[in-house]
């Protein structure tokens, strides 16, 4: 059973990394994907691999305009929206004190505006039929602190603040609104100097399942939080992040008891 044949899913940040495993596993489950972004090239490649099932529409999230284009030209074509996952993301790496205004600005705007303007120009056409889905990939770092990433961090807390604000607003018209945390991603943004096998792994000893996360892993929450399998899940945060935010694995120290239960 395909889970969401017939269906029309649109992902923003579709392109590259998991924005573009989300839109290969939607397609296999039969939905149709609007693959939204401002990268074009990789865009129109994932477009044409999919074939019949997808379609790119270049969309600047921060871009209210172009959202509006966006769902024109959806509802034109497709004649319906079930799905949205704002997925879209930037990160920027520096000590608050050395943030430039500028990048928080960048920052705030594409993870946090994006979702809102998302959530505004989409969750409209769905509550007109009273029925729909929406996720936003927030991060483990919208679950707690991280150092050196202060603007991003800021940002995915506001996302699942703007999450559970939508899921009130839209819950009662039959739109779902959930946030799905990823922990460490392999792609661009999670393993950016591009590290392969073991190596890719490395820093993650501490995290319960002691690995980095692939793009499907976190497709399939997506998937999950889209599907009738979730018809009753609305404000949730799902986290998909190997264990790292449940805390930190430590390996018992040499000589400690194996268990306080008495022997035998
Ligand atoms: N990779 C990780 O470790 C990780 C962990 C937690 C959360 N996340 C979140 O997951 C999401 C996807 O991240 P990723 O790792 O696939 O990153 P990525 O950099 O591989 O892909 C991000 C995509 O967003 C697109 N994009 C950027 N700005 C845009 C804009 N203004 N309008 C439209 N598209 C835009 C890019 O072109 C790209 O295709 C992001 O929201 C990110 O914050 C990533």
């Amino acid at each position: 059973m395909q889970r969401m044949n017939g269906r029309v899913a649109i992902v923003t940040g579709g392109a590259k990394g998991m924005g573009a495993a989300t839109c290969r596993l939607f397609a296999q489950e039969g939905a149709s994907v609007v693959i939204a972004d401002t990268a074009e090239e990789e865009g129109r490649a994932l477009a044409a691999e999919l074939g019949d099932q997808a379609f790119f529409q270049r969309l600047d999230v921060t871009n209210g305009e172009e959202w509006q284009r966006l769902v024109a030209t959806v509802l034109a074509r497709q004649g319906r929206i079930d799905a949205l996952v704002n997925n879209a993301g930037i990160v920027s790496f520096a000590d608050i004190e050395h943030v430039s205004e500028a990048d928080f600005d960048r920052v705030y705007a594409v993870n946090v505006k994006g979702a809102f303007l998302g959530i505004k120009h989409v969750g409209g056409a769905m509550k007109a039929v009273g029925r729909g889905a929406i996720v936003n990939i927030s991060s483990i770092d919208g679950l707690r602190g991280a150092s050196g990433v202060a603007a991003y961090v800021a940002s995915k807390w506001a996302l699942r603040g703007l999450t559970k604000a939508a899921a009130l607003e839209y819950g009662h018209h039959g739109v779902r609104v959930n946030s799905v945390h990823p922990g460490g991603v392999d792609t661009t943004m999670g393993n950016p100097v591009g590290l392969t096998g073991a190596a890719k792994n490395s820093g993650y000893e501490r995290v319960p399942l002691q690995r980095i996360g692939e793009p499907g892993e976190i497709a399939a929450a997506s998937l999950f939080l889209c599907s009738d399998e979730a018809s009753y899940i609305c404000g949730a945060e799902l986290a998909v992040d190997g264990g790292w935010s449940a805390g930190h694995y430590h390996a018992m120290l040499p000589g400690a008891p194996a268990s306080l239960a008495p022997a035998g």
